[in-house]
């Protein structure tokens, strides 16, 4: 347990991990059942014209970005684990109280603000974000949403019982150009889409390394212990901090979690496509412990109730990264980039190829005729998407609408995302996995089965002769290891809040 965690909140987490608990210290943190009506009693109504009282977890890179676009409300504190890499956004805001770990921060000013920023690694979007909504905060969580869909399950679930206004951070769907691929799509422009193709040009970061075995210093401004939050504990490393823990998987989901969230939420939005049935992935060189170079993922769909305009068919979506790219669809103009702010995605109708941006940006058909302007629907100045949480936060829960990533939207494409992580970690199991969506498990991986990993990338060149000395993990058991990558063991000190029903 992280020794600057309070006895307070030690208690409270405990009696969070107790499922069922009868007995907690604060209501807070009694089981979700009982939390779901005691948030709903807490949650403070903010008037349209007042402003709402936000603190931010994790400020110094992207959630700076996200707090500066709510600075028009009062930005009540601020925590971040290194006060070095955060220490200009904490200064923009002098008033702020300053925090390190947000679970003192909940515990001494939890009545003095309405709202939660998640700005944060991924693999403690979840802690924080669950946390918050537990005790009826709104949250704003930069996408991935979480690390694993048992996570995101828990904060759709805990979001909607608890009736409070949420947003995925993956800005691209408030944008109009969103909107007109979506009205397209299911207006049936295009016809029907049984095949869509996406890719990222990620990652511009390091991947397919192995495990450092050296240990750098710990600077003094850091709280290594707090970085590392819920996962397993392991040295300090430059490699990890800031920004670079995306590829490593205790810490971030590669390239797929970090752009799918933007790249494919037209797709899964347009499309309606729910929980996939299956994937397989496949990759460059597969290390335990860190993302590989490239990768690619398939996921296929079963058929959606039809659309009044359009019917939903079986649907394959394709997913590459790390320089791989789908072919071009025929017709495509010679010398068009299909890379645009990041990626692309490209949906195959029965009557045309709709194709557009990361973020949704810059759609256009194949054919040549043009995408018709989305119609208008209630939408912030300038498609903030920080701000359209604000709005939604000001809004009774029984009146709402909506922010354009609401988690009851976000959360079926982020488990579809986190889900995709885990095709390409399995795919040592050489098989197209099966996915039982409603239970959060793969049906295909027998009992008794075994998977290894590589763990020192062994091939040099010896007087001319190529030579493997590969290391591999012994074998783990499969079902296993998939179970913990789609259900977390936390590290002490900290827990989720049982799942509402
Ligand atoms: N929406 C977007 O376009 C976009 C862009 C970049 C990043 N992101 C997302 O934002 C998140 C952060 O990414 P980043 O690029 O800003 O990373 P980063 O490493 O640059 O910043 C993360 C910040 O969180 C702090 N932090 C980490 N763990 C913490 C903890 N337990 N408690 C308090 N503070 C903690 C770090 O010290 C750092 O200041 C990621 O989930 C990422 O996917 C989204």
């Amino acid at each position: 347990m992280s020794t600057r965690m309070s006895r307070r909140s030690f208690l409270q987490t405990s009696a969070m991990a107790a499922a069922g608990a009868a007995v907690a210290t604060s209501p807070l943190w009694n089981s979700a059942n009982a939390t779901a009506a005691e948030a709903a009693r807490k949650v403070k109504k903010v008037a349209a014209t007042d402003k709402l009282n936000i603190v931010g977890v994790g400020i110094g890179g992207r959630g700076a970005a996200d707090i500066n676009a709510l600075e028009s409300q009062n930005i009540v504190a601020l925590c971040d684990c290194d006060w070095n890499y955060a220490a200009g956004e904490m200064s923009r805001f002098p008033n702020a109280k300053k925090y390190k770990d947000y679970r003192k921060m909940f515990d001494e000013i939890g009545n003095e603000f309405d709202a939660v920023v998640v700005g944060t690694a991924d693999h403690t979007h979840a802690c924080i974000a669950a946390q918050a909504l537990a005790m009826g905060k709104h949250v704003y969580c930069e996408k991935p949403l979480t690390h694993t869909v048992y996570e995101t399950r828990l904060l759709t679930k805990l979001a909607k019982a608890n009736g409070l206004a949420t947003q995925m951070g993956n800005q691209g769907a408030s944008l109009n150009s969103t909107r007109q691929v979506i009205e397209a799509i299911q207006n049936g422009l295009i016809g029907e889409v049984r095949k869509v193709d996406a890719f990222t040009d990620r990652p511009i970061w390091p991947q397919g390394l192995e495990t450092p075995a050296g240990v750098d210093p710990i600077p003094d401004t850091l709280d290594w212990d707090l970085f590392i939050g819920p996962a397993k504990y392991r040295p300090f490393n430059q490699i990890y901090h800031p920004w670079n823990w995306r590829g490593w998987w205790d810490f971030g989901t590669g390239a797929l979690g970090d752009m799918a969230c933007h790249i494919l939420q037209p797709v899964v939005d347009a499309l309606k496509l729910g929980s996939p049935v299956s994937c397989q992935g496949s990759s460059t060189n597969l290390m335990i412990d860190c993302a590989p170079n490239a990768q690619i993922v398939k996921f296929k769909f079963p058929a959606r109730d039809n659309m009044p305009k359009v019917a939903m068919p079986e649907c394959e979506v394709t997913w590459y990264d790390g320089g791989l790219k789908p072919d071009f669809p025929e017709g495509w103009p010679i010398g068009k980039n299909m890379n645009q702010s990041g990626g692309a995605a490209i949906f195959y109708g029965t009557k045309d190829v709709l194709v557009c941006g990361c973020y949704g940006v810059n759609p256009w058909l194949l054919s040549g005729k043009p995408v018709p302007a989305a119609s208008s629907t209630r939408e912030v100045a300038n498609e903030d998407h920080q701000m359209d949480w604000v709005r939604a936060c000001k809004e009774s829960k029984e009146n709402r609408v909506p922010a354009k990533s609401d988690f009851q939207f976000a959360g079926p494409l982020n488990e579809m995302v986190v889900m995709g992580v885990l095709a390409v970690r399995l795919q040592g199991l050489n098989r197209e996995l099966m996915w039982d969506g409603k239970n959060m498990k793969f049906t295909n991986i027998n009992p008794a089965e075994t998977i290894q990993f590589k763990v020192k990338d062994g091939f040099s060149v010896h007087d001319g002769h190529p030579t493997f000395e590969d290391k591999y993990t012994d074998p783990i058991n499969a079902q296993a290891f998939a179970a913990e990558l789609i259900k977390h063991t936390y590290r002490e000190g900290y827990a989720l809040p049982d799942m509402p029903n």
